[in-house]
């Protein structure tokens, strides 16, 4: 297009193109192809999101920047590089799997890049800085593709990393964005709320997982009128790792097994209390009603008290007069 791109963002871009092409055409590459045939990304994948390498060897971008011409007082705002105390620009980026962070029109705007050594010390994943053009609480990886994905899947799938988004992709679902970690913004709200109501999560199935997930459906809620479906994956799997483990077509069926967010918060009551104690089975039921006491949709009520009295083994009626007494509360 004839569009005329500020400074800040043709260099992300050629940095963008620079990464990608040094991954998959240069020796000093090879280093990072082995990562990725580890993590089993093929060509296809490694084209679809730009995926590239920063070499290990210092200052290799910035030397290939200031080749094209582009003054260090802009390559210092790109958030490409580190300055020292005197002034000096150095690579940011060091041998690291490089993902191009996009805005909404699929912009590169910045980065993330994975560590590929095993050394601990270092970071998993550093990202660019916030900049003139980047703002991490409003930006969702892979937004501008998932978008157009959107349209034919009818829904968006929210994920909490890079190769979640991206097995997911792999495993036939297009429309998987990123938060970039646990803590889902209002900004990003928003943004998957002007494509779909329909939002599914999907995060991790570990511990912070499941639990930025609760806090996730808290705030989607608060929002209204959206359509939410929640997944906790087994064996404490991430995507990636339940996709690798037990395939495409499994995965895709956990997709479509999403929980309402009712049903969520309902199973994760029933496993912080023991059933078999009278006390505190009589502390559940107060609190799973009072969860059903929030529904809207009067027949889904219904549905979800049915279901806990027939679990619970305590009559329909009496759940509906404690139904009764917590709406008055909530009045
Ligand atoms: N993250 C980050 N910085 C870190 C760790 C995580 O920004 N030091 C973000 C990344 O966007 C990452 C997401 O949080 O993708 C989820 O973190 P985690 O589950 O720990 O990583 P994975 O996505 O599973 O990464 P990998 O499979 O490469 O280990
Ligand atoms: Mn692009
Ligand atoms: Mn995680
Ligand atoms: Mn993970
Ligand atoms: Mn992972």
């Amino acid at each position: 297009g004839g569009t005329k791109l500020s400074p800040i963002m043709r260099i992300n871009k050629d940095a963008e193109d620079f990464y990608h092409r040094v991954l998959l055409t240069t020796k000093a590459g090879e280093r990072g192809m082995q990562y990725t045939k580890k993590r089993q990304l093929d060509s296809n994948t490694l084209e679809h999101f730009k995926i590239g390498y920063a070499p290990k060897e210092d200052n290799v971008l910035i030397t290939y920047l200031r080749s094209k011409g582009y003054k260090d007082d802009d390559l210092a705002q790109s958030g490409l590089f580190v300055q020292s105390q005197d002034g000096r620009l150095f690579d940011r980026f060091r041998d690291r799997l490089i993902f191009p962070l996009e805005d909404e029109n699929g912009h590169s705007i910045g980065f993330s890049g994975r560590r590929i050594s095993n050394d601990k010390t270092e970071a998993k994943y550093m990202n660019s800085p916030e900049t003139a053009v980047f703002t991490k609480s409003k930006v969702l990886f892979h937004f501008a593709e998932a978008k157009k994905a959107a349209r034919s899947e009818g829904h968006l799938v929210l994920y909490e990393g890079y190769m979640d988004v991206i097995a997911a992709y792999k495993a036939g679902i297009k429309s998987g964005v990123a938060s970039m970690g646990t803590s889902l913004t209002d900004d990003q709200v928003y943004m998957l709320r002007r494509v779909t109501p329909n939002i599914i999560v999907n995060y991790d199935g570990d511990d912070p997982g499941v639990h930025a997930e609760e806090r996730a459906a808290r705030m989607f809620s608060k929002d209204g009128d959206f359509n939410l479906g929640i997944v906790v994956l087994p064996e404490k799997l991430d995507p990636d790792e339940y996709v690798r483990k037990y395939g495409a077509e499994k995965y895709q069926g956990e997709v479509k097994g999403a929980l309402t967010p009712t049903d969520f918060f309902l199973k994760r009551l029933a496993q912080k209390y023991n059933l078999d104690n009278d006390r505190e089975k009589i502390t559940y039921l107060d609190e799973a009603v009072k969860e059903i006491s929030h529904v809207k949709n009067p027949v889904e009520q219904d549905m979800y008290l049915e279901k806990l009295s027939r679990s619970a083994g305590v009559s329909l009626n009496s759940l509906k007069a404690n139904l009764a007494r917590e709406r008055r509360k909530n009045n």
